[in-house]
Parts: C-alpha cells; sequence; structure tokens
C-alpha cells in the first residue's frame, strides 16, 4: 500500500474502497434503528420530507467539503484542520472544529455501542429460535426485558466494544473492505424481501401514505432540528469520519462523484429500511410511535411467521451487527488517528485507551435505560443519561460541526484550492452550486433551525 508524502497513515487502494468503506461509515444503526422510529415518532411524511430535504441541501455538500478538507490535510481532523488553515493562511485555531468532532464522536460511540450490543443479542436470539411463532405483545415484552435489565446490556455493549478493538487494531483496511463489498450487498438485499414480504401484509398502502404523504401539522422546531441531527448522523458528517477516510483517499479520485454514490446508497437504505418495517407495525396494529424499540420489536414477529423465518432472521441481526460495526469504526477512527499522530502511543495503546474510555461512558448509558432512568445530567432537558447523549451529540454537535466545516470550506479556504481539490472547473455549474449550497444554504438552514428549535419563532 502506498504511503502519502507527508502522512503517517495508510491510503485506499482505490476510489471503490474509498467509496465502500464511507458508504459502510454512513449505513448502519442510523438507516435501519433511527431513522424508522424517528418517523414513527414524528409522524411520518412531513418529517421524511423535511430529512429529504436536508440530505441534500446540507448533507451532500457538507460531505464534499469533508472529504476535500481530509484529502488536502491528510491526517486526522484535528491535524488535518490545522494543516490546511495554517496552509491557507488562517488560525491554526480551525483545529477546535476537529476537536469538537473527536469529542461528538466519543459521546456517539458509547450509546451506539450499547444498541450495537442489542443486534448482537438478537442475532443469538434468532439462532436460539427465541423468534419461532412470536406475537407482537412477545416481540415488545423480549425487547423491554433485554433494555430494563442492566447485566445483559452492558454484557452486550461490552462484547461490541471489544469487536470494534480488535478489528481497529487489526488495520481497518482488509476487514472494512471484505464487510463492505459483500455483507452490505446481502443487508440491502434482504431488506428488499422484507419490502416485498410488506407488500402481501395489506399494509403497504398505509406505509406510503404514512411514509410520504406530509401532514405538516405534525412538525415543530425540534422536529426539524431532529431531522437535521438525523441528516447528519446517517451521513456520518460534522465530526471528522468522512474527514479522516477522505484523508486515506488517492488524490486520483473525483470527490463529487463518489459522495453521490455515498449519499445515495445510505439514503435508498434508510427509505427501503422504513419500507420493510411499516407494513409490519400497521399489519400488527403496532404503534408507529413505539420508539427506540421499534425494529426489535416489529421484525421478530416477521421472522417468526414466514418460511425460512429462521435463517432470514439470523442473517438479518447478524447483517444490522456487521452494519454497526462497519459505521462504529469510523467513529473510533478519527481519535485513534489523533492519538498515533499526537502521542506515542501505538494503534493498539491508542485504540485501547479510547476503547476503555467510551466503554465506561457507555455502561453509564445503559444503564440510564433501567437502574439509572432517573438520573438526570443536564438542567433544564429531560432525558435519561442515554437520551442526553444523543441530543447532545446529534442534534447539537454535529450540526455546529458541520456549520464550521461549510464555513471554513467555502467562504475561508481559497477558491482555487478547492475547486482543484474537488476536480471541477472554476467556472463550471456543479462548482458554481455546490458553492452556494456551503456558502450560503447549509449555514443558513443550521443556523436557522438552531434558533428555531429553542423556541425563538414561537
Ligand atoms: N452513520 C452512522 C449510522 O447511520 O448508523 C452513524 C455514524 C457513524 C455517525 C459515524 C457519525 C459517524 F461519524
Amino acid at each position: 500500500m502506498a504511503q502519502a508524502s507527508h502522512t503517517r497513515h495508510e491510503q485506499w487502494s482505490s476510489g471503490l474502497v474509498f467509496i465502500l468503506a464511507a458508504t459502510g461509515s454512513a449505513v448502519g444503526l442510523g438507516n435501519l434503528w433511527r431513522f424508522p422510529y424517528l418517523v414513527g415518532e414524528n409522524g411520518g411524511g412531513a418529517f421524511v420530507l423535511i430529512y429529504l430535504a436536508c440530505i441534500v441541501l446540507v448533507g451532500f455538500p457538507i460531505m464534499m467539503a469533508e472529504v476535500m478538507i481530509g484529502r488536502r490535510g491528510r491526517q486526522s481532523p484535528i491535524n488535518t484542520l490545522r494543516r490546511v488553515a495554517l496552509e491557507e493562511g488562517l488560525s491554526s485555531g480551525w483545529q477546535l472544529v476537529g476537536w469538537l468532532g473527536v469529542a461528538a464522536g466519543f459521546l456517539i460511540l458509547s450509546f451506539y455501542s450499547v444498541v450495537g450490543g442489542w443486534a448482537l443479542y438478537y442475532a443469538l436470539q434468532a439462532l436460539v429460535g427465541s423468534f419461532s411463532g412470536i406475537s407482537s405483545e412477545g416481540a415488545g415484552a423480549m425487547f423491554r426485558g433485554l433494555v430494563s435489565s442492566p447485566v445483559p446490556v452492558v454484557f452486550w455493549h461490552t462484547v461490541f466494544m471489544l469487536i470494534l478493538f480488535g478489528i481497529v487494531v487489526a488495520g481497518v483496511r482488509r476487514g472494512l473492505q471484505r464487510a463492505v463489498t459483500i455483507l452490505m450487498p446481502l443487508l440491502f438485499a434482504l431488506l428488499i424481501l422484507l419490502v416485498l414480504y410488506g407488500m402481501t401484509t395489506g399494509a403497504f398502502g398505509q406505509t406510503l401514505h404514512f411514509m410520504f404523504a406530509p401532514d405538516f401539522s405534525a412538525i415543530d422546531g425540534r422536529t426539524v432540528l431532529t431531522a437535521m441531527g438525523q441528516a447528519f448522523f446517517t451521513l456520518s458528517l460534522g465530526m471528522g469520519a468522512i474527514m479522516v477516510y477522505g484523508a486515506y483517499l488517492p488524490s486520483s479520485e473525483h470527490i463529487p462523484r463518489a459522495t453521490g454514490w455515498i449519499v445515495g446508497m445510505d439514503t435508498l437504505t434508510a427509505i427501503i429500511a422504513g419500507l420493510a418495517i411499516f407494513p409490519i407495525v400497521f399489519s400488527a396494529g403496532m404503534a408507529p410511535g413505539a420508539g427506540p424499540g421499534l425494529v426489535f420489536e416489529t421484525l421478530p414477529v416477521v421472522f417468526g411467521t414466514i418460511p425460512f423465518g429462521f435463517l432470514l432472521g439470523i442473517l438479518f441481526f447478524v447483517l444490522l451487527s456487521v452494519a454497526a460495526i462497519t459505521s462504529g469504526i469510523s467513529l473510533l477512527e478519527p481519535p485513534v488517528a489523533y492519538l498515533i499522530e499526537s502521542t506515542r502511543l501505538g494503534r493498539r495503546g491508542a485504540t485501547g485507551l479510547l476503547v476503555g474510555g467510551i466503554w465506561l461512558l457507555g455502561i453509564a448509558a445503559g444503564l440510564s435505560l433501567n437502574v439509572w432512568a432517573g438520573v438526570r445530567i443536564v438542567p433544564g432537558l429531560d432525558a435519561n443519561i442515554f437520551g442526553t447523549l444523543e441530543f447532545l451529540a446529534n442534534d447539537l454537535m454535529l450540526p455546529l460541526g458541520g456549520l464550521f466545516i461549510a464555513l471554513f470550506a467555502a467562504w475561508f479556504m481559497r477558491s482555487a484550492s478547492v475547486s482543484e481539490e474537488l476536480d471541477l472547473l472554476h467556472h463550471g455549474p456543479v462548482y458554481r452550486l455546490w458553492r452556494v449550497a456551503t456558502r450560503f444554504i447549509a449555514p443558513a438552514a443550521v443556523i436557522l433551525v438552531f434558533l428555531n428549535a429553542t423556541g425563538l419563532f414561537g
């Protein structure tokens, strides 16, 4: 593998590997667990529409900016921002944006790993045949039984973190490449199969109506903030995960095209996950707003009924775990890269230190679903530790990080450097579109949504 001239890091062997790795980062629990339950909780179609608008107008241009900055700096987000800022004659203080991102990644991985642990637990349940003939009440009870018990929640969170440790220490590339080239398409095929099943339930029309007929009366400032936070979360934006993957991207690859693929595949996966899950929800008479348990309370019912459900159930939850792992890796990689660059720690030491810290915080997140359910850490925010971490990181820190990245790329970097790195003609339409989106639309959207969520507009 080639070593870039001014970096201690490896590079992807091709642009395709980058697309696959970044898609592995983007497609995860955010698409299959979080997106469907947020749609359910936030009234369906209007939420989907706002989410899609955020993806196109905010997420897409910011992803291009992140990859572009990453490839120019070729280091961890913190040192990348520092280097690019200095090269552009700007203040090295821009590295604070990298710190914000690394902090967000730390917080996100702590609760992400708890949910990744649930996926592992469900894979095991599928294997031992627990779904056979299960009713929707039974599946609900199984999920509540899991999250209300501290021991299994902490145990599976620990297993998830250990798996991440093993992969990140062993070198990201080999494991990741295999996971995304073989397993992601398989997951996609399985989701399509579930959508086909959904069409036979008689509730598919209702699902289409729910997901695509917007009812704006269900929307307020907080909903828009949630949709935007989800757009950042699902695309792995605003915290440097995509930036660090961009840092390993060979110079010959065309950033706008690669970004198009990643955003397209991620969005399609989320929509298909919704189309797979809601027919089951409606045909079983369940509530779409059931919350974080939605995927876990619906799919086992199907796997317990359909032919080959036993095998499909195992396959689905194994693949869900894999999708969570490939995203978890990208949450861990920015701080690991930073520690390798800036301390005497090697990859193993850096990973071990971070995994230990995140594991401890994850225990608090896991326990806040049961024994510490009443604990509040942010005054005025009525959420347990899990919900607080999720709110602070996803809804505030990611959009804020994204805002600064957009401002940096479109207002502060020299336009000539940007168009060169993006490999776009300075006066061409694509560059112009990107620039308008990144200069005006994305920052304005983030700022307006923030102001709106504080209740400023009533
Ligand atoms: N995009 C991942 C998902 O949708 O599950 C979650 C994620 C990964 C968020 C990496 C942020 C990140 F940096």
